[in-house]
């Protein structure tokens, strides 16, 4: 699904990743373990194209797509849930559902946004409020949901569980297994 090959980024030119290599398959969950600041983040913007890629290659289904730009990726097919700052919080739980499912038409959308309702009950009762009104497991949640709603094939998810409790921790990971039985 997703191969990076001898792959070289960082801030302009500051360096923080070294030759790097990874494979990603097809109906598995990857993931990535390391020590805080090691540059798992960095590496997940970099394949999504948010950081300078300064040598090596992204394939995605074979398909060299180490220079397409973000919007692009979004469009065929890969979606990126960023750690922080994953939810615009002065926009209704709707509305960021809504944009995260700009590519989709409006009978995909609806398809999709009733299958994030039954995954997510805690946020077809809290549509109509803010984001920023939500507590942190909730955004959360809403973060995850609008990766899911875009119908992508490969989801980066950068933390999912990350400040949640074991329990809303464990929640989360069996509604990303959920997601991965329908896309
Ligand atoms: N925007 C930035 N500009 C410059 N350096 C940055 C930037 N973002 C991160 N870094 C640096 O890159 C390195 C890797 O950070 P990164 O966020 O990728 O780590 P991480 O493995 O995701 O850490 P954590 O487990 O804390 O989320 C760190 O040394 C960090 O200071
Ligand atoms: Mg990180």
């Amino acid at each position: 699904m997703l191969r990076v090959e001898n792959f070289f980024a960082g801030y302009k030119e500051l360096r923080i990743l070294f030759d790097i290599n990874a494979l990603v398959e097809e109906g598995k969950i990857t993931t990535i373990a390391g020590p805080n600041g090691s540059g798992k983040s960095t590496f997940l913007k970099s394949v999504f194209g948010l950081v300078t890629i300064q040598s090596g290659r992204v394939l995605y289904k074979s398909k060299d797509i180490t220079i397409i730009p973000p919007h692009k990726k979004t469009m065929i097919g890969i979606a990126y849930l960023p750690q922080v700052e994953n939810i615009f919080t002065n926009l209704t739980v709707e509305e960021n559902l809504r944009i995260a499912g700009y590519t989709l038409k409006n009978e995909e959308y609806k398809e999709r946004l009733n299958l994030v309702k039954e995954i997510f009950p805690e946020l077809k009762m809290r549509l109509k409020q803010n984001g920023g009104a939500l507590s942190g497991g909730e955004r959360q949640f809403l973060a995850i949901a609008s990766a899911l709603i875009k119908k992508a094939e490969l989801l980066m998810l950068d933390e999912p569980t990350a400040m949640l409790s074991p329990r809303l921790a464990s929640d989360t990971f069996n509604k990303i297994l959920e997601i991965k039985k329908h896309n």
